[in-house]
């Protein structure tokens, strides 16, 4: 959930990494810190709050170093304080450390190190674990060094690694935590992810589990566990920095809601010929294959397992197989029915969310083919998977996703649609229907996005509200689903959603005078039952927002407010009806003052269980 980044060469370290820091951000960002081999040693400055803070707190310093490591933090060991901030040094002062991951084992080494060495913790961390470890193997290898401590590691793990008395090298390690390597002209970079560096290099290397790289300016060499060297192909960057820049745009998030229609035309058109044939090039799915598939298992966390909730009854409707939607960090503890006539599906934005990779794992094991639905190239979970089916969101940078769900929907629908006219059981007109209106969903997202202006007046009059409920039938309950969670994780409104139908059963007894309710209502074979169900809530004092299709005149009667979405098929709907949900949540958010596209105690890739 950290951000770590490093750079050895010619320039000042301090700026480039100040710079990479700030592009890492939305990975963490309750401390921040740097360590800079200068002149006169190690010099570490670190600050709780946000980069600025550290910013602040060195502006007025004459800091050089042509090489150093900096940190930007999600607190999972200690609380976020100066102190806990990385980096963390061994006791020499000589070795400095920054770490995004969980060491596991670390109270056990912690205890070790206080009995052998008699050494003093500075901080809560699990990390200082790490340093203190280099630093008592060390007796001037810092390689030699690493590579013991490593040994002793349980858990996951990106580290970057310096040490004054080598101000010639750059070391990092990997396992189960991202990293990579950017390979410049006379100086050479490590980070979590590529847009910390992309202003520098476009050349990289991806880093694989167990491997530790020592970097010169001039000189990178990657090992594996076993110390041998290793040959990596090196990966070019093709999309632009600009791509994760704001834009004008207030923040990322909402940027990122008008960057819609352009994401699900290119992940359409990346996988469908002139022909409106869909072409799933590189991934392995012959109709024998599809065949002799009898179950599909979607599993993925947070709003991507929203996605798959879609994508389960997409997939069953379309390809005509039963298909389970787990949440990744359940699915690996409930000993599921998978086998090798499983198709696994992992939904992941970020490709490193540790759940949903060590389900994906469990899944494996089990013999089961993997296939995952990823916007982050080259990512874990893309590398770990058999087969991958990219979304093409681009850079996804506000914590809250939005261009990544409504691509994830695409891909199910795409690999539903493939499946069922590969098996031969999906009608031609039904096929060549999902595709046309596949294909006009940018432009009635375009037109949602026209009605802005009214979703933000609606925004001004209910984001005083405390508790906000969703609900919605069939596809509209998952969609109500993902309006919550964008609701909570970005305005701190308590927000609950629930299948309409199910309201009764319980959660009606919390609906009162002045509770707002937000009905999706855009499933027209449910429309008179979801009428119903706004009746119930309003009888009860609740004030009614809901989504319709165009010229639904009977929700209008029933609701206080309505927010219409253009004309399309009922199967269509989650495509288009989250978009106003997107609209709605991010300006409840900005009445509310919140920080929208760092929420308070998220981070955008979850890589801790
Ligand atoms: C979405 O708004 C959330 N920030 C979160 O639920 C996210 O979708 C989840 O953590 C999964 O992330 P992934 O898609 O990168 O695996």
């Amino acid at each position: 959930m950290c951000g770590i980044v490093g750079y050895i060469g010619d320039e000042n370290a301090r700026d480039i990494i100040i710079d990479g820091l700030k592009r890492l951000e939305y990975r963490g960002y309750d401390s921040a810190g740097i360590a800079l081999c200068t002149e006169n040693g190690l010099v570490v400055r670190k600050r709780q709050g946000r980069i600025q803070n550290l910013e602040n707190m060195i502006a007025g310093e004459d800091l050089y170093a042509n090489l150093g490591i900096g940190h930007t933090r999600w607190a999972t060991h200690g609380a976020p304080s100066d102190r806990n901030a990385h980096p963390h040094c061994d006791r020499s002062g000589r070795i400095a450390v920054v770490h995004n991951g969980i060491i596991e084992n670390f109270m056990e080494l912690k205890e070790w190190l206080q009995k052998e060495y008699g050494i003093e913790f500075q901080s809560d961390t699990d990390t200082e674990v790490i340093a203190q470890l280099i630093g008592v193997f060390y007796s001037g290898d810092l390689e030699e060094a690493v590579f013991r401590a490593v040994e002793k590691l349980q858990g996951s793990y990106g580290l970057g690694i310096i040490c004054s008395e080598e101000p010639d090298k750059l070391i990092a390690v990997r396992r189960d935590s991202p990293l990579i390597v950017g390979l410049g002209e006379g100086c050479n970079f490590i980070a979590s992810d590529i847009p910390a560096i992309l202003r520098h290099v476009r050349k990289i290397y991806l880093i694989e589990n167990n491997e530790t790289v020592i970097l010169t300016k001039n000189d990178v060499k990657i090992y594996n566990a076993q110390r041998q060297e290793v040959h990596r192909e090196v990966f070019h960057v093709t999309w632009d920095a600009d791509a994760a820049e704001k834009e004008g745009y207030d923040h990322f998030m909402l940027k990122e809601i008008h960057e819609q229609p352009k994401g699900i035309l290119d992940t359409i058109r990346r996988r469908m010929d002139a022909d409106g044939k869909i072409v799933l090039d590189g991934i392995r799915m012959t109709k024998a294959e599809i065949e002799n598939f009898n179950k599909v298992y979607i599993v993925a966390c947070g709003t991507a397992y929203h996605a798959g909730l879609i994508g389960k009854t997409v997939i069953e409707k379309l390809a005509g197989i039963s298909v389970e939607v787990d949440i990744a960090s359940e699915f690996r503890y409930r000993e599921p029915f998978v086998d090798d006539r499983t198709l696994f599906i992992a939904i992941s934005q970020s490709g490193e969310t540790l759940d949903t990779l060590a389900a994906l794992r469990e899944a494996k094991r089990k013999g089961a083919r993997v296939l995952s639905v990823v916007n982050v190239v080259g990512s874990s979970v893309a590398r770990e998977s058999d087969d991958v089916f990219y979304t093409w969101a681009g850079p996804e940078i506000a914590v809250a996703s939005t261009k990544a769900y409504t691509t994830q929907l695409v891909c199910m629908y795409l690999i539903g649609l493939y499946m069922g006219r590969e098996k031969g059981t999906l009608p031609q007109d039904v096929y060549d229907r999902y595709i046309e209106e596949l294909l006009a969903v940018p432009e009635k997202i375009e037109k949602v996005l026209r009605q802005e202006k009214q979703i933000e007046n609606l925004a001004k009059k209910f984001y005083r509200r405390d508790n906000i409920f969703f609900i919605g039938r069939g596809m509209d309950s998952a969609v109500s689903y993902e309006g919550s969670l964008k609701l909570k994780e970005i305005s701190y409104i308590n927000s609950f959603a629930i299948a309409a139908g199910e309201l009764k059963h319980g959660t009606i007894a919390l609906i009162e005078e002045g509770t707002l309710v937000i009905a999706l209502a855009t499933q027209d074979r449910l429309l008179e039952k979801m009428i119903s169900n706004i009746q119930e809530v309003r009888a009860r004092g609740a004030d009614v927002l809901a989504i319709a299709k165009e010229n639904r005149t009977a929700v209008e009667q029933q609701a206080d407010d309505v927010i219409y979405i253009p004309e399309c098929m009922d199967e269509i709907t989650p495509l288009i009806s989250v978009v106003p949900l997107q609209i709605f949540a991010y300006y409840i958010a900005k009445q509310r003052g919140c920080d929208i596209d760092k929420p308070k105690n998220l981070a955008k890739s979850v890589t801790v269980e």
